[in-house]
């Protein structure tokens, strides 16, 4: 077949595609043509002229002679030995966000010499961030990310189709996306400063959930100005510690009543159950925790604080298996809110601190799981809205969340208000959002 023949058959094809599928067009769109065509090949040549000295002056650079000559028959010279060798550097390879390189160490070496020299990576190829895994023994992969990807406000609904139980809230700091899965994680401490971006990120998580068979149940003592904008999509919303101490303790019986329930189906959790007989989850979303915890002096508010302590860490400690789940926002987290805060941060699987204005805050919400984190977790600024280090287990990473709107979130909960499970345990002055 002559070449023109083939061009020509390959440009029809082309046409064709780019007409009957627009999706094409925004995925040409997407792709980051800049980085391809002009900043990987530049960093790649800076890599690589560079890569000897860098080793050198982090002493990576090894030398395989000796480190002492016998001179003159009886005379032992010691010292560095000159001419020393760079660890292999492999091919450099582009990605999405940066670019990875496969290192071979020399014996001797380990992944942590690496790990302490990243630093100096960074600087020398100037790009935002290198991270450093070992998936084969005797090699290192250096990803390095070019541009800090939170940098940017994100915004715009996720386009994608969720699992139940789990929420596309952002993004991570290496590109990939921020999910949350309570199904993995049944409990969630959300920490941050006033204004460093807890609300939204619970509007997010909300926004995200809506669409789910999901009942999501608010506690919002500063007046319910944030979760109240969720209005008919909550299946009840508490806007003060009476209401809260009311609705913790309907709750406590609906896990009583779902123990039972498995109990007799002889099932461990609602996820054995048969699929006609489960319980919907229920996502119990509290914003600004210590208004339930800190006391006025009065003997009300002391019994309602003990209550709702209480129910807290119950449900913290049963819920997961009965397909009770807690979000808990607050600016601190600690044992200044009583011994019950401690004992239900314990039971908080899932750690998510924001920018916070002192060491204890960050420690707090990420100290016992991941020590690392809380240096990550100070260096966020007060600029950098929605910004957070996230830890699982020992874990973590740095993460932006979506923007939610106030619109937004009222949108969400007129298209979804349908879906509104309702549980009849709670009194009616607590259901519907707290519209009666
Ligand atoms: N992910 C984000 N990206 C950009 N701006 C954000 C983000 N999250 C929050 N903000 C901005 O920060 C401000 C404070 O956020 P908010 O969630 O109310 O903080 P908090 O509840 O911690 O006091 C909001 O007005 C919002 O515009
Ligand atoms: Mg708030």
């Amino acid at each position: 077949m002559p070449w023109e023949l083939v061009v020509w058959l390959l440009s029809v094809a082309l046409c064709l595609a780019l007409i009957f599928q627009p999706h094409w067009q925004t995925r040409l769109d997407a792709v980051p043509w800049r980085w391809y065509l002009i900043g990987y090949p530049i960093t790649a040549i800076r890599m690589t002229l560079t890569w000897r000295r860098l080793c050198q002056n982090t002493e990576l650079a090894v030398s395989r002679r000796p480190n002492h000559v016998l001179l003159g028959g009886d005379l032992l010279v010691k010292g560095s030995a000159l001419r020393p060798v760079a660890p292999k550097l492999g091919p450099i390879r582009p990605t999405r966000t940066g670019l990875t390189a496969s290192i071979r160490l020399h014996p001797g070496q380990t992944p942590l010499h690496m790990l302490a020299a990243a630093e100096a990576f960074t600087h020398a190829w100037r790009v935002h961030s290198v991270r450093v895994t070992s998936p084969v023994r005797g090699r290192v992969l250096v990803i390095a990310t070019a541009r800090d990807p939170l940098g940017k406000p994100l915004g715009g609904t996720p386009a994608h189709r969720p699992r139940l139980l789990t929420a596309l809230v952002g993004r991570t700091g290496d590109g990939a996306d921020w999910v949350i899965n309570f199904r993995r994680v049944p409990h969630w401490l959300v920490v941050g400063a006033t204004r460093s971006g807890k609300s939204n990120w619970l509007a997010t998580l909300v926004r995200e959930l809506s669409p789910q068979h999901v009942a999501l149940v608010g506690i919002d003592c500063k007046g319910g100005l944030e979760l109240s904008l969720f209005g008919k999509r909550l299946s009840a919303l508490a806007t003060n510690r009476s209401d809260a101490a009311r609705l913790l303790s309907a709750l406590l019986h609906e896990a009583a009543e779902r123990m039972r329930q498995c109990r007799a189906d002889g099932a461990r959790s609602i996820w054995d159950l048969d699929d006609a007989a489960r319980p919907v989850p229920i996502v119990v979303l509290v914003d600004e925790v210590a208004e339930l915890y800190l006391i006025d002096g009065t003997r009300n508010a002391k019994q309602e604080a003990a209550e709702c302590s209480a129910a807290l860490l119950r449900l913290g400690q049963l819920g997961a298996a009965l397909g009770i789940h807690l979000v808990i926002s607050a600016q601190r987290f600690g044992s200044e809110l009583g011994s019950g805060a401690t004992a239900l941060r314990a039971q908080l699987g899932g750690r998510i601190c924001h920018c916070v204005h002192d060491k204890t805050s960050a420690e707090m919400a990420l100290g016992d799981l991941s020590p690392d984190a809380v240096a990550a977790a100070q260096m966020i600024t007060e600029s950098e809205r929605g910004v957070a280090v996230t830890a699982v287990g020992g874990r973590w990473v740095r993460a932006r969340s979506v923007i939610t709107t106030p619109r937004e979130a009222r949108e969400c909960a007129r298209e979804h208000a349908h879906r509104t499970p309702p549980l009849p345990l709670m009194g009616p002055s607590l259901t519907n959002g707290g519209a009666g």
